[in-house]
Order: C-alpha cells, then sequence, then structure tokens
C-alpha cells in the first residue's frame, strides 16, 4: 500500500526528488524538524488564546501541545547526538503560502486554520514515513517511524475539530480547495532540504 493511499486528504504524494535531497542532506532535514516540531506547539498553543471558551478544541489541543514539545525535545537530543548545533533556518515558502489562503472572517479563519494544520500535519505524516523507509541508520529510521503515528493522530484531531465546529457542508469542499494548494506550492522542489520543502 503507497503512503498516499493512507493519506487521503493529501491531494498528491511526496516526489521521488524530495526524498534523494532529504536523505542526501539528513543533518539539516533534522535541524528543519526541530523548527517545524517547535512550530507545531506554538500553533496548537495560538488556537488555545485565539478560542478559550471551545472546551473540546483546548482539551485536545493541549494534549497536542505538550506533545509536538516532546517531539521537539526528542528531535534536539538527535541534533545534540550528531553534534548540529541549533541554529536559525530560512523557512520554505509552504508554510506562508498555506496561511495566506486562510480567510481573516470568523467563522470562516477557524475552518481555514483547522484545515491547514490537519493538511501540514497529514504532510508530516507522509514525509516521516519516507524517511523512516529511507534513512540509512536504523535507529534514526525507528525514531522516525515511532513521531509518523503521532502526526496521524494529530492530522486527524484537527480534522474532526473542523468537523465539530464548523459547517459541515463547507468543510469537504473547503478541504479540497486547501489540499489543492498544499500540493502546488510542493510541485516545485525548493532548493534547500526542508522537511516541507
Ligand atoms: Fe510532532
Ligand atoms: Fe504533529
Amino acid at each position: 500500500m503507497s503512503v498516499l493511499t493512507k493519506i487521503n486528504i493529501l491531494q498528491q504524494p511526496t516526489s521521488d526528488a524530495w526524498i534523494e535531497q532529504a536523505i542526501a542532506n539528513l543533518d539539516i532535514i533534522l535541524l528543519d524538524h526541530s523548527h517545524c516540531e517547535r512550530k507545531a506547539a506554538s500553533g496548537a498553543l495560538n488556537f488555545m488564546f485565539r478560542y478559550p471558551s471551545y472546551r473540546e478544541l483546548v482539551h485536545k489541543l493541549t494534549a497536542i501541545a505538550s506533545e509536538e514539545l516532546e517531539h521537539f525535545a526528542q528531535v534536539n537530543q538527535w541534533l545534540d547526538r550528531r553534534g548540529i548545533p541549533l541554529a536559525p533556518l530560512n523557512a520554505p515558502p509552504y508554510g506562508s503560502v498555506l496561511k495566506s489562503h486562510v480567510r481573516r472572517n470568523e467563522p470562516e479563519r477557524l475552518l481555514d486554520m483547522l484545515l491547514v494544520s490537519s493538511l501540514i500535519e497529514a504532510r508530516s505524516h507522509e514525509r516521516l514515513g519516507l524517511l523512516a523507509q529511507h534513512c540509512p541508520d536504523p535507529e534514526l529510521a525507528a525514531f522516525y517511524r515511532g513521531l509518523m503515528a503521532s502526526e496521524a493522530r494529530h492530522y486527524g484531531i484537527y480534522w474532526v475539530l473542523a468537523d465539530t465546529y464548523c459547517d459541515r457542508a463547507q468543510v469537504k469542499p473547503r478541504l479540497a480547495e486547501l489540499a489543492a494548494v498544499e500540493s502546488e506550492v510542493l510541485s516545485t522542489l525548493y532548493p534547500e532540504p526542508r522537511i516541507h520543502s
């Protein structure tokens, strides 16, 4: 079974070019991964600041925020192990392009933010799976395999929250629009290796 058939919210699977680029630059991928996990924790917290009275959302995203921070700490241990210093990295256009499609007014904003988060988690799940499959270091591959399962849960939770708080008739068509944007932005490989290049 291909990865894509398991992740049915993504419109296009990751290219072989990305896999080659990532495997040839695992140190940069690990550093970028650290940034991704920190941003994922912060994204979950931001939802709680903006929608503090949405009980289900607060409850589920509290768990996600702490898991992402735990992933952040684990990736940072890998950085230490491989002697990679924590350093800033310029972000690929992926996140900013997706955010530029988030509508500014409620209730559309919440729907778009939840769906964008779900797509990012789904792509992370797919790519960590590819890293697990192709990484030449068996221990690092096992680490990626472990994280992959959490990211799969996360994209499901964001999707369920969209279905809980937003107009159900709008969720699927909007997901299809944003998923098209998400696949389009990845159709040109970013020249520098990134988790979402
Ligand atoms: Fe994570
Ligand atoms: Fe996640």
